[in-house]
């Protein structure tokens, strides 16, 4: 296991504390792949508990009894019939990564990342955050007594994500600027050696995100969907589930490998700019804006390991409105229970727009993966819902308002 630069190929030691390569370019872990495959079976992999560390042969940890956990993973792979049939589709399934301990897919990372932090007696964690990261390390760092620090863009994150991240006892700082100005920020912080940076500039975080590829291909009996919708927006979740697809397909685990689509906000979307292009990287986008404040990001850290996701995977990316967004996270609440944020319905929004384009092949297997829980916006949900109607501890006026 060795941390190696995606540019210029230079290796550096698993315990270097290390973000960019002296290069300027991303780290990613790489494996011995050859090995996990020979010590690695199906059976052997379904005989654990589900969750992240099932896969334990693919993460980058080298002592387990410095693991923390809160149990994250093994989230629901919902097949969503009512849905598919609205839809036209054969098979659609929804990865509810909302059902994750702190809410949402960062707790995958998480833990991989604060793990990390212990193997390396890292006593200050920190992150710059649109909401969720922040809430997922405060939990994390809470449970392994550390100290833990969060910039978050002033005045635009969801109520439910400031609200964990305070309460977990986060060390919570609101700049007057954006996410991508308090991860310039926070990243400073960490070079000068005062906390421990888990963003997903951080690949160990990615290790533990890329198990929602694993996971899928386990619930769907080890057969790789063809077609993966979500969300991005600092475009490290799309780079990790493609890693662990093409790790399992290494491994000799699926014989297929998905379609990668990334659905960005109308307002933010550098990486869709660029894929529509067709370059290699993004221009940075200077005042990203939308309703989906999770993925409100103008200059995505991973966008080069996103992009090659997507051209690899012979996949696409696509931008949709805010409103098509609160009208995809209505629609998938309403039609299949499933009450997501903003961001994830995202995912939805995207299907049904590419679906009226005629980019998505209807008889395909497809996963769109929902990354973040409803309950983290209440505010969005509740702007975009009718509101009860208020009456007297009357029978009559109560059946008379059910009838309405
Ligand atoms: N969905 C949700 C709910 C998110 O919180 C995020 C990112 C994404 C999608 C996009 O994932 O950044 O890997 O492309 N949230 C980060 C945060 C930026 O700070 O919580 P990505």
């Amino acid at each position: 296991m060795i941390q190696r630069c995606r540019e210029c190929g230079k290796e550096y030691d698993v315990d270097e504390i290390i973000y960019n390569c002296e290069c300027g370019g991303l780290l990613e872990i790489k494996y011995d792949l050859e090995k996990i495959k020979n010590e690695v079976s199906k059976e052997q992999l379904r005989e654990r508990r589900s969750g992240v560390w099932r896969y334990l042969e693919y993460l980058p940890v080298k002592d387990t009894n410095k693991i923390v956990s809160l149990w994250e993973g093994g989230t629901p792979l919902y097949k969503c019939d009512n849905l598919a049939k609205k839809l036209g589709l054969k098979e659609l399934y929804i990865k509810n990564e909302g059902a994750n301990p702190t809410g949402s897919f960062k707790d995958r990372g998480m833990t991989v990342g604060v793990t990390r932090a212990n193997e390396l007696g890292a006593p200050v964690v920190g992150c710059a955050s649109t909401g969720n990261t922040s809430a997922s390390l405060a939990a994390y760092s809470a449970r392994s007594g550390k100290k833990c620090i969060v910039l978050l863009p002033g005045g635009k994150v969801a109520l439910g994500k400031l609200a964990q991240a305070m309460f977990y006892g986060a060390k919570v700082v609101q700049i007057n600027g954006n996410f991508d100005q308090a991860l310039v920020m926070i990243k400073n912080l960490a070079l000068e050696n005062k906390l421990y940076l888990l963003n997903s500039v951080n690949p160990f975080r990615l290790e533990g995100q890329k198990t929602i590829g694993f996971e899928i291909c386990d619930q769907l009996d080890f057969e790789a969907p063809s077609t993966v919708i979500l969300p991005v927006g600092n475009a490290g979740n799309i780079s990790a589930i493609w890693k662990g697809f093409k790790e399992f397909k290494e491994t000799d685990l699926i014989d297929s490998l998905p379609k990668m689509i990334g659905i960005q906000a109308e307002g933010a979307q550098p990486i869709v700019k660029a894929y529509k292009a067709q370059k290699d990287n993004i221009n940075p986008e200077d005042n990203p804006e939308t309703i989906a404040t999770a993925i409100r990001i103008g200059n995505p850290v991973n966008a080069v390991k996103a992009l090659e996701a997507i051209y690899q995977s012979n996949g696409l990316a696509e931008f949709v409105s805010d409103e098509e967004i609160t009208a995809a996270q209505k629609l998938l609440a309403q039609t299949e229970g499933i009450f997501v944020e903003p961001a994830s319905a995202s995912s939805i929004a995207g299907l049904i727009k590419l679906l009226d384009m005629g980019a998505i092949d209807k008889e395909g297997k497809i996963v769109c993966i929902t990354t973040g829980n409803g309950l983290k916006d209440p505010d969005a949900a509740i702007k975009a819902s009718t509101l009860p109607s208020e009456i007297e501890c009357d029978m009559e006026i109560l059946k008379k308002v059910i009838e309405e």
